[in-house]
This record gives C-alpha cells, structure tokens and sequence, in this order.
C-alpha cells in the first residue's frame, strides 16, 4: 500500500478498520508538531500498550511527570554519570557472548540481543533494585506481553477488550509476572529513605506535577514498565537486523571495523570514544532508517481537519509509519540501498524525513541515550569479535509492537587476531 500511494494520503482498505496513510515529511510534520493538539495517541496500537503501560493518550499532568523524569534521566549529563557502570556491564555480558559462542557455535543473535541489552538498561536505570535473574524474568515477562495477543489487538483495534483473542491470557499472565516483579520495587522504594538515588524509580516517586501532586504506585510501576518497554525491544531489534546488513555490504563492514580498531583498539569501548565514532553512528542511523523498527506510531483525530486537500474525519486513526517514510523514493534516494554515507551530513533533508524516533512532543526520549549505549555495545563486540552471519539472507522482517525478524537469526563469532 506504502508503494502504490507513494506519498500521496490514501485510507488502508483492512475490512471495517481505515486508517488513513501519512508518509509525506510535511504532512507529518503537521500531524506531530503544527497540529499536534488534533492528533492524538488514541486507538490501534495505543490500546493495546494502553494496557500493558498505563494511559498513553492525553499530554496532561502524568504524562507531562513521566516525560520530565525521562528527558531528565536519558540526557547526556545523566548518562555520563553512569558511563563507567554502564561499560563495564556490556562488557561483562559480551565476555558472556564470547563464552556461548566459542569454539565457532552459532548463537541466536536476538536472543543474546536482548540478554545485553537488558542488562546494560536495567543496571543503569535500576542500579541495585533489581537482581541479576529477576532480569531476565522480567525480559521474558515484556517479549511475552508485547507478543501474544498484541498484533491482533493493534490491527483489530475495534474488538473490545470483553472479546476474548487468542494469545489474551498469555498477555495477562505477563501483565501479572510483571506487576508481581516491579510492584515490589516500588514499594521497597517507597519505603527506604531518599538515598539520592537518579534511578527512575526514585526520580518518578520524588517527581511532582506543576500543581505539586505526585504519581502513586500504579503510576510509577507505568511509567518504570513503559520506559522499559521503548528502550529494549527497539534497541534489540536495531542490534539483529544490522547483522544482516553488514553480511551484505562488505564495504560499510570494513569501514565500520577499522573505525572501531582505531578508536577503541582492543577494547572495551568507553564512554568517551563514543564522539569519535562517527561512522558507527552513521552505520546506526542507516540501520535505523531501513529497519525502521518503530514501525508505526499511529494518532487519533479528534476534529475533523484537511491536509495538503485531504479532509480527515474526526474519530478517524493515522497510520504514521517511518517504515515507508523512510522508503520514498523522492526523499531517500535507492531507499533500499544500505548506505551510511546518507548520513554524513543531514542539512539537505527535511526535518521530519528520518522519522526513526518520530517527531514533535512524544519525540524518543531514549534518542541521546540509544547513540551512547548502541555504539558501546556494537564497538565493545566488534573490538573482539567479527560475527558472521549463519542464518539465511535477507532477514524478513515481521510486524508485532516494533518490527523484529521474522525468523531466527543465528551468528558465529570469529575472535579478532591482532
Ligand atoms: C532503536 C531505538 C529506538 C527507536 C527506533 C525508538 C523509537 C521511538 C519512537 C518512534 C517514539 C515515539 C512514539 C510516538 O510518536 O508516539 C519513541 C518514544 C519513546 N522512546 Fe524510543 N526508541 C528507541 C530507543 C529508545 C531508548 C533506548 C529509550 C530509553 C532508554 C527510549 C525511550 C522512549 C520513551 C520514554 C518514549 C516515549 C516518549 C513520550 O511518550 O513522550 N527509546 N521511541
């Protein structure tokens, strides 16, 4: 459909359910920040993470709270505070890697994806609150509740809840493994004195509305289960698709190790090369463009409106998906084509052309954070390790909360010889 209408709005015909399809930068650039008050996070996907994350929808008071505590953890400054710790476990974890793959065993690749990156997120965001195998309980509990009954949820956004789906009790049963996993953070929390920790669990408890209110439990467990769901799901898939991509373009792979082998050595990457590995970023952002994992972000309109001659009727969804910004051909020449070198400079482009981590108020607020952890990550494995790819070329990719491959993708670790 993303084809056929090549930037043009159009409504998706999928039986009594028609969003309307808005690929165009300037079109989205109305919806996401001229209009933005007329388009809301309402309805498809936002129902159903609704459920799992608390209320998504409204920019009022718990959405403005939340959002502070994000911006505020996930800056720069913020990040470097935890730099050191933050190094020190992605290297730990890729150690843990390199053990499951010697001797040339093929790994699977999103699986050890996620192990890292959960790791890196949770030790950063939860310091010391959380156990090591309690992680990963609380990973299998996220990959469930965002698995199960979410795709057909999103896509059939008309059936109530009352409706029973296949896959809802799993989803529950998750909700519950959660809730039984991050409930007694909160309230452990709650109960020691304010240590000073800038976790987000302390930061969301001590964290006041413009009228002073504070969150309570049910809306710290949200806001602690929301920013985990954003920052890991994401993160993984972007690591597993790029394994696919730098099988297929040895070019950018040769690039991307001597930048790595000048920069970082032998390793592991610290916090203050990140800066200097700009073609690693480059390669990221590339990734980023043609997997496009936040592959929808869809908006509700509340009054009816027109753009570019369009009327959109009130009621009515928006299906935004950077998947298909991301591949007209008139804004992204060869869109099919991995090439980083798009990214040497993006002065040309419109602003909301890459649209990877939207646009406007609910813009990523993990953007800063995503360019200092995936570089950490890819040069800490690729100072020690080249993968190569063992499972089938190309990785397809399949459509649940983010885009993730469509079937194993399975890797084997050569140890770099210096
Ligand atoms: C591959 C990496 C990532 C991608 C592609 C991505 C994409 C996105 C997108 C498209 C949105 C906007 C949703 C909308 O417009 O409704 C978003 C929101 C968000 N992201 Fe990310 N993200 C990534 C990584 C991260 C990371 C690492 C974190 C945290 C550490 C994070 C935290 C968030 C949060 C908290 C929001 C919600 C913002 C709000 O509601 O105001 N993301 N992300």
């Amino acid at each position: 459909m993303g084809r056929e209408a090549n930037g043009e709005i159009v409504r998706a015909n999928l039986g009594p359910f028609r969003p309307y399809l808005i690929t165009r930068p300037e079109h989205l650039q109305y919806v996401l920040r001229d209009n933005v008050d007329n388009f809301r996070r309402e309805g498809m996907m936002w129902k159903p993470v609704g459920r799992l994350v608390g209320d998504t929808s409204d920019l009022g008071a718990s959405w403005n709270i939340r959002r502070r505590v994000y911006q505020n953890l996930l800056s720069a400054p913020s990040t470097a505070l935890v730099a050191d710790e933050m190094t020190a476990t992605i290297a730990e974890a890729v150690d843990v890697l390199g053990e499951r793959a010697a001797d040339g065993r093929p790994v699977d690749a999103y699986g050890e994806m996620t192990r890292i990156v959960y790791r890196t997120i949770i030790r950063v965001l939860l310091g010391d609150r959380i156990e090591l195998s309690k992680i990963d309980q609380l990973g299998e509990a996220m990959v469930t509740a965002t698995t199960s009954s979410f795709r057909s949820r999103m896509l059939m956004p008309f059936i109530p809840f009352s409706v029973p789906l296949p896959g809802d009790r799993t989803f529950n049963r998750a909700v519950r493994a959660l809730d039984d996993l991050v409930f007694p953070i909160v309230h452990e929390a709650r109960r020691r004195e304010d240590d000073g920790s800038r976790d987000v669990v302390s930061m969301l408890i001590h964290a006041r509305g413009d009228d002073g209110a504070a969150l309570d439990d049910k809306a710290v467990r949200d806001g602690i289960v929301g920013l985990f769901m954003a920052a890991t799901d994401t993160t993984v898939s972007i690591l597993t698709f790029l394994w696919g991509a730098l099988d297929a373009y040895p070019d950018v792979r040769t690039k991307l190790y001597d930048e790595i082998d000048r920069v970082v050595g032998t390793g592991p990457a610290r916090y203050d090369d990140v800066p200097k590995l700009t073609y690693t970023k480059m390669v990221l952002q590339e990734a980023l463009r043609l997997f496009s994992v936040g592959w929808i972000t869809p908006r509700g309109v509340r009054e009816d409106d027109v753009i570019d001659g369009v009327r959109l009727k009130a009621g009515s969804t928006i299906a935004i998906s950077p998947f298909l910004t991301h591949r007209l051909p008139d804004v992204w020449p060869q869109p099919h084509v991995f090439d980083p070198e798009r990214f040497v400079s993006d002065r040309s482009r419109h602003r909301f052309a890459f649209m990877a981590f939207g646009g406007g108020p609910h813009q990523c607020a993990g953007r800063v954070f995503f360019y200092i952890e995936a570089p950490l990550i890819l040069a800490t494995l690729l100072s020690r390790y080249r993968p190569v790819l063992a499972s089938p070329q190309p990785i397809e990719p399949r459509v649940d909360l983010t885009l993730k491959p469509r079937e194993r993708v399975e890797i084997t670790l050569q140890p770099v010889r210096r």
